[in-house]
């Protein structure tokens, strides 16, 4: 289930939440949509998840204009290096030019979502499509032993790219594997 902690930019805990109308409501008022899909049976490849989700996936694609998709993932068995590697690379804070939507087949991660002064942590899980607007000021932690897979929807070849602002925020924002912990 979806899992929304909200902290001041000192780290200080202001919301913690799982009930779903409040954690719509309070990504509502940050521009934020969270959506969810029911879950079915897929294969292991990026194909196979494609196709599993195929029509949920063009009704997006259809109402707001996507041109590209495709799938991540990792799991248990991916070498300890890959995973590091995978979750160093948006764990500092940045923006894109394109919105970042992503449907999470399977397994978690946590965007957090840094806005208007504070930081939304929402722990997605298997069946939540989250879409950030983009030049959203935001991170994202998979945790230290990554699982999961998502379905990401594009606009170009290149709006994914990170604009890091610098800010050494991500550090003293708890990370996933505490979130997770403490849940
Ligand atoms: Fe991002």
């Amino acid at each position: 289930m979806t899992y929304l902690t909200v902290y001041g930019e000192d780290a200080e805990l202001l919301q913690r939440t799982e009930n779903p109308a409040e954690i719509a409501a309070t990504l509502t008022e940050i521009g934020v949509r969270l959506r969810h899909w029911d879950l079915v049976a897929t294969g292991p490849s990026a194909d196979d998840v494609l196709a599993a989700y195929a029509e949920q996936i063009a009704k997006v694609n259809a109402a707001e204009s996507y041109t590209f998709v495709d799938v991540v993932q990792l799991g248990p068995d991916a070498d300890p290096e890959v995973a590091a590697g995978a979750r160093a690379k948006f764990l500092n804070e940045h923006t894109h030019d394109d919105d970042e939507v992503r449907f999470f087949a399977r397994g978690a991660g946590i965007f957090y979502l840094h806005v208007d002064g504070k930081v939304h942590a929402v722990l997605c899980e298997a069946g939540d499509l989250l879409s950030v607007p983009a030049k959203t000021t935001h991170w994202f932690d998979m945790g230290t032993r990554p699982d999961f897979c998502a379905v990401r929807f594009f606009h170009d070849d290149d709006g994914w790219v990170g604009a890091f602002t610098g800010d050494a925020i991500s550090s003293r924002i708890p990370d996933f594997d505490t979130i997770t912990a403490g849940r």
